[in-house]
């Protein structure tokens, strides 16, 4: 099969861990030309020489907009375009509940998940706009597709990116500029440091633990020519989660309520 990146050059941030990882070796594989932006050197420099001269480091924080646009900058003259610009990097926020919670991390978890995401749209955006388009890949979460209470910060940095990917979207569309989301859920990286299973059983309707490489596959695809009629669309991948939980899942709360005395659940 040809390779789907074939003569592409693509920044992938929060490409020195987990799902930016991931998306960064498929897409080196598919044959774009990839550069690593992320705070974490020393994992980005080493991912960078595994994959050899088709990959470039270059240390970016996203949450300043100098950092970004020299990224792009440093992108087009090392690799000599800009076609696939994956806005990845995030970092949690304090999982306490809203009253005992300062919000003292609200501010530099909004300036990474969202203000990064803004940047580097608005960065690639003008290159792209001047040289025939591109594809904007911007990672929110399942915990913006779905309610619920904490991480309170988190899941409203994540349900700001999917009202900014809908606005770029459709400013950027008559230059020939996609702009999508992924959204992952339950996925073992950096950012899900507690235990996955009774999560994934209780509530994933799909048994099945989700991997970055997962991810990487829905930005492969929102990245090339077969998403070439989609944009402002929103891709989960977090083995249904944000659809509701299944019938049997339903059906062990219900017990579980039953157990505990909570009457008839109806
Ligand atoms: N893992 C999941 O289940 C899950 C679920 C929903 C959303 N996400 C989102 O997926 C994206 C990737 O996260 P992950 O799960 O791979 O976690 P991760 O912690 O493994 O990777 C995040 C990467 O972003 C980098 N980063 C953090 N702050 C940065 C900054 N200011 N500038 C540049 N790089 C920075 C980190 O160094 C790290 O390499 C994040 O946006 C996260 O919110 C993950």
């Amino acid at each position: 099969m040809d390779q789907e990146l074939a003569g592409k050059v693509a920044i992938v941030t929060g490409g020195s861990g987990g799902i930016g990882r991931a998306t960064v070796e498929l897409f080196a594989e598919q044959g774009a030309k990839v550069v690593i932006a992320d705070v974490e050197t020393d994992r980005g420099t080493e991912l960078a020489d595994a994959i050899g001269p088709l990959a470039a480091f270059r240390r970016t924080d996203v949450a300043d907009p100098d950092d970004v646009q020299a990224l792009v900058g440093f992108t087009v003259g090392h690799f000599g375009g800009l076609h696939v610009m994956v806005n990845n990097a995030g970092v949690p926020s304090s999982f306490r509940r809203l009253l005992q919670n300062d919000l003292r991390d609200a501010q530099r978890v909004l300036a990474v998940n969202l203000f990064g995401v803004m940047y580097g749209c608005r960065f690639a955006g003008l290159h792209m706009a001047e040289h025939g388009g591109g594809s904007i890949i911007n990672t929110t979460s399942m915990g913006a597709l779905t309610g619920g209470s904490s991480p309170i910060v988190y899941r409203t940095s994540k349900a700001a990116v999917i009202q900014f990917n809908r606005s770029a979207a459709s400013d950027l569309a008559e230059y020939g500029i996609r702009v999508n989301c992924v959204a992952p859920g339950h996925i073992a990286t950096g950012i899900t440091d507690y235990d996955l299973e009774p999560v994934i059983r209780l509530s994933q309707p799909l048994q099945r633990q989700g991997t970055p490489v997962d991810v990487a596959h829905a930005m492969l695809f929102l990245a090339g020519e077969r998403s070439a009629q989609i944009t402002g669309a929103v891709v989960p991948v977090d083995g249904g989660t944000s659809a509701g939980p299944s019938f049997v899942q339903t059906q062990l709360l219900l017990a579980q309520a039953r157990d505990h005395g909570g009457g008839d659940a109806g």
